[in-house]
């Protein structure tokens, strides 16, 4: 069985002031008429013999979650709640743990819940092309061609090609820097790892064991006096609380040697910034996304969007200006991933 994990824990801070900690991109409408995570979910329709999703989010957002599923066609088989964010290699330890429960050789699809794919044909297409490598016990990722040197992502670098489009996996590097980026970009070598994961839960686990047996230990705790209240599943809170805390990229993509990469052509994009979503959306002959209320007199290459007033600009070019009743954010396009840095004086300013 082919069981799709959505990690839905982010607070999606660069899209400040429309992402908040009590209600993150990924449970918004930001780039159709469903969620992020309902999109999520729905994109494996395509897949065969695919069960129903399991949820792995903040406990704080255990409604929101399951609101977003009350009218879908897939229910979420389960709503995994932490009681703290650990980052992503023990949210997916935990969603392993319940898979093998019901099914020993369960497959994951990881996939965060807050990514766009336009095509979806092509992602499901490269999905079944992992998925014999993941039944063998392999750890399929899947690769983005580059086209800047990003250093928000890890870079796969492609090894000898295994079937079409697969590669092994001849290493794996979460986050370099700037001048590493640049480099990688220019050896042609290496993709962007896209943040999407397929492997069989038993494989993680024994990869996990192998490189953060802390982490494993205290999943295992956390797992073995849950709490089920409807849907949600209540992870014991000590024992969650001695986990250390670390993404799935570091704390075991960089030191497997059972991985391999599949290359995705799919018009995917993490739409981490509000420039991300400006390349995504639908534009007008400006060159302009606008959303809500919006008047503009010679506004170019801009992304406006307004949800409680009436937002007007004149002459302005490359610019994001976000409303919302408490705050109106105004910020040059190529300076977006700076947006964090507003959110974190507004946390120091409580
Ligand atoms: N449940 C849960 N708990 N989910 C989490 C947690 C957590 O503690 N932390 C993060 N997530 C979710 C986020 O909501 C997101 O959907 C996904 O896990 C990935 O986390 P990010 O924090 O967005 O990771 P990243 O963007 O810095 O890096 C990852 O994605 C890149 C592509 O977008 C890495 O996998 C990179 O290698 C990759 O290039
Ligand atoms: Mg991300």
């Amino acid at each position: 069985m082919l069981v799709p994990v959505l990690l839905s824990g982010g607070v999606g801070s660069r899209l400040w002031p429309l992402s908040r900690e009590s209600f993150p991109k990924q449970f918004q409408d930001l780039t159709s008429d469903l969620s992020m995570l309902q999109e999520t979910a729905a994109r494996v329709d395509g897949l065969d013999n695919v069960a129903d999703p399991l949820v792995v989010c903040n406990e704080e957002h255990r409604f929101l979650v399951a609101e977003q599923f009350r009218n879908e066609k897939r229910r979420a088989a389960a709503i995994i709640l932490e009681p703290e964010g650990k980052n992503t290699a023990p949210a997916v330890a935990l969603a392993a743990l319940r898979a093998v429960q019901t099914d020993p050789e369960a497959v994951l699809l990881v996939l965060p819940a807050d990514h766009v794919i336009q095509q979806v044909e092509a992602f499901c297409e490269a999905v079944g092309r992992g998925l014999p490598f993941a039944q063998k016990g392999q750890l399929v990722t899947f690769g983005i061609v580059p086209t800047s040197p990003e250093t928000g992502y890890g870079y796969l670098k492609r090894g000898d090609e295994l079937a079409e489009s697969t590669f092994t996996l001849a290493q794996f590097v979460e986050k370099p820097n700037r001048a590493t980026a640049e480099a990688y970009l220019d050896s042609g070598e290496y993709c962007w790892n896209s943040g999407m994961f397929l492997f069989s839960a038993r494989a993680y686990l024994e990869e996990l064991g192998k490189y953060q047996p802390a982490m494993l230990k205290a999943c295992e705790q956390a797992m073995a006096s849950t709490q089920t209240d409807i849907d949600f599943l209540r992870v014991d809170a000590k024992a969650f609380a001695a986990c250390p805390a670390d993404s799935i990229d570091y704390a075991v993509m960089e030191h497997t040697d059972r991985a391999v990469m599949v290359a995705l052509d799919c018009g995917w994009s993490d739409v981490g910034s509000w420039s991300a979503l400006w390349d995504v959306a639908d534009k007008d002959e400006q060159n302009n996304y606008l959303h809500g209320d919006v008047l503009v007199e010679d506004v170019k290459n801009s992304y406006l969007r307004s949800q409680d007033r009436l937002l007007a600009a004149v002459g302005v070019d490359n610019l994001v200006i976000v409303e919302t009743p408490d705050a109106v954010m105004v910020a040059d396009k190529n300076r977006v991933q700076d947006v964090k840095a507003i959110v974190s004086k507004l946390k120091a300013d409580g």
